[in-house]
């Protein structure tokens, strides 16, 4: 490998089009050298489109493809799985797209496959590379709220289309599989702990079967609650709180910023309260430059994947605690 990753993308997912292909074709590390789709009159529109040197028919083919050297998968969440294994098995390093699986039982596999062939792989979950969430993790280190008791989180917003993945059950679509993971992640990356009491209550869409709306209760060992809310149907929010004994943090723009916009960190601390800026930065873009960073220099991705299959066990459980009730 030279100073640069050529990386491959898995279908021409809208998530790909709009902000990963676009990210790592921004960044110092990587170029995306082809795409494949199930249609190859698909795959050569959106490369021509997007500057993309080969499009593949197949996904089978890109995988073939000895001068790719990893894979950016974006499939729906059923397929994550298959198409991920098939990159270990291929020797291709893999960031997949969140959620990393329809279960923890097979994000294992998947991590478990990579693991057995010495191959990186990684979860996409890109917030976690935005200085915002570094600078709460921070704040939250050297102790600026005091002891923290209670976090919560909303990731909510309303779908325009009913032919969409999300509301597909056989896609393993729903709101927490596809936004409340968010709220699952940040709670887990902000406690360090996993939680030991897990409750779920969602509504179930009539027609689609999926969770459309879910609530989650969350206890941590150390006595720490947390709880969220996410939904296919109502307006959009993106937020989350953290509550200590001696101040607040309030994140309003927590998991989908844009390239282009500053955030602002809420930060209470007694009867101080200010207002702390982040700068604007890509987090898609900075999120492949660590995976190809990685690959470069024979280092494991920032965030190990074996985490993925942690937050899936949590959503299981959710899902579970939440089916039990209909
Ligand atoms: N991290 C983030 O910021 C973020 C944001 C949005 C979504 N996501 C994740 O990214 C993934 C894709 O989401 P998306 O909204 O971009 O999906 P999408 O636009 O619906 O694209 C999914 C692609 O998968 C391929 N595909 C393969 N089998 C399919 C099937 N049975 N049905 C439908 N499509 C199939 C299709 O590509 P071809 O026809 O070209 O083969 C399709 O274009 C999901 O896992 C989602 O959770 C992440």
């Amino acid at each position: 490998m030279a100073n640069q990753i050529r990386w491959g993308v898995i279908s021409t997912a809208n998530i790909g089009k709009g902000r990963v292909i676009p990210a790592i074709q921004k960044s110092s590390n990587g170029r995306v050298m082809a795409i494949a789709s199930r249609h190859l009159e698909k795959a050569q529109a959106v490369a021509g489109e997007l500057n993309i040197p080969t499009a593949y028919g197949s996904y089978e083919a890109l995988l073939n493809d000895p001068n790719i050297d990893a894979i950016y998968n974006p499939l729906p969440n059923s397929e994550h799985a298959e198409w991920s294994i098939r990159c270990a098995e291929a020797g291709k390093p893999t960031l997949c797209e969140k959620p990393l699986a329809r279960n923890a039982a097979e994000a294992q596999q998947m991590v478990d496959a990579f693991a057995q062939k010495g191959v990186p792989f990684a979860e996409a979950f890109m917030y976690r590379f935005h200085p915002q969430t570094d600078k709460v993790r921070e704040l939250l280190a050297e102790g600026r709220i005091g002891d923290v008791h209670l976090l919560n989180a909303s990731f909510t917003f309303s779908l325009n289309r009913e032919d969409n993945i999300r509301l597909n059950k056989d896609l393993a679509g729903g709101a927490l599989m596809d936004v409340g993971c968010y709220c699952v992640n940040v709670i887990r990356l902000l406690t360090g702990e996993e939680p030991v009491g897990v409750q779920g209550f969602a509504k179930f869409g009539e027609k689609s079967g999926v969770d459309e709306s879910l609530i989650g209760l969350l206890q941590f060992p150390s006595g720490v609650l947390g709880h969220f809310d996410c939904g296919l149907r109502s307006h959009r929010v993106h937020i989350y709180e953290i509550r200590g004994s001696a101040g607040r943090i309030l994140v309003e723009e927590a998991f989908t910023m844009r390239p282009s916009n500053e955030y602002t960190i809420k930060l209470w601390q007694g009867d101080q309260y200010q207002e702390i800026k982040n700068p604007a930065v890509d987090h898609h873009q900075l999120m492949a430059e660590d995976f190809a960073d990685a690959l470069l220099n024979n280092r494991p991705p920032r965030f190990p994947a074996q985490d993925a299959v942690e937050n899936m066990r949590v959503v299981d459980q959710l899902l579970a605690t939440a089916r039990q009730r209909t």
